[in-house]
């Protein structure tokens, strides 16, 4: 039986009676999380975003851009690939490869806008407040703002920071956020 992450089960439920859903992914690596949404949310979905550059990035303190394309270039390179294997049974998926920021920028110019957003990107806070602060205007009112690894201490400190009142899922790694039906 497969065991799915306590965000994918919080979004299936809560768009139990959705359709047309619009969502996207920060961070996608080899597809796995994708993966279990399109499989879980499946039909209901009518876009779903997957955002990464599939650059290396700099989370191991390696500064010099060259060696850290020299060690982990190859990998992101099959990372990329792997996942638009997996994902290539979704029409629904649009891949985005560039960077969080700069693609919910062109999304937001475009007027696009989504029922959820699942953060899983670079984990310090400085990012993470970044991509926070890029994607919440792009969640619909009433929609969910969301993300992974709630347990390091640059994604909590980043959410505790911008985003009043959050919950923890069942598990406490995935943070999630309901966006005000009004402005505050
Ligand atoms: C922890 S992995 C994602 C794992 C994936 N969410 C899952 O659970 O299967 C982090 C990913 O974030 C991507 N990433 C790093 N910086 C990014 C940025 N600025 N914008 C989008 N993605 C980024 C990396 O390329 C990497 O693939």
């Amino acid at each position: 039986m497969q065991i799915f992450r306590p965000i994918n089960i919080y979004l299936h439920r809560r768009f139990e009676e959705a359709s047309g859903l619009k969502g996207a992914e920060i961070g996608v690596l080899s597809g796995d999380n994708a993966f279990e949404i399109a499989s879980l949310l499946g039909d209901r979905l009518s876009r779903l975003y997957l955002v990464d550059p599939y650059i290396p990035y700099d989370e191991n303190s390696i500064s010099n851009r060259d060696e850290l394309n020299y060690r982990y270039g190859p990998f992101m390179q099959k990372q990329k690939e792997k996942a638009r294997r997996k994902l290539e049974p979704y029409s629904f998926v649009n891949f985005v490869y560039e960077p969080s920021v700069e693609a919910a920028g062109r999304l937001l110019a475009e007027g696009e806008l989504l029922d959820f957003v699942y953060i899983d990107a670079t984990h310090t806070e400085e990012e993470v407040r970044k991509d926070i602060t890029a994607w919440l205007p792009l969640v619909k009112p009433g929609g969910v703002l969301s993300g992974h690894d709630f347990n390091f201490k640059g994604v909590s400190a980043a959410v505790r920071a911008l985003l009043e009142p959050y919950e923890l899922l069942p598990g406490g790694t995935d943070w999630v956020y309901i966006k005000p039906e009004k402005e505050k």
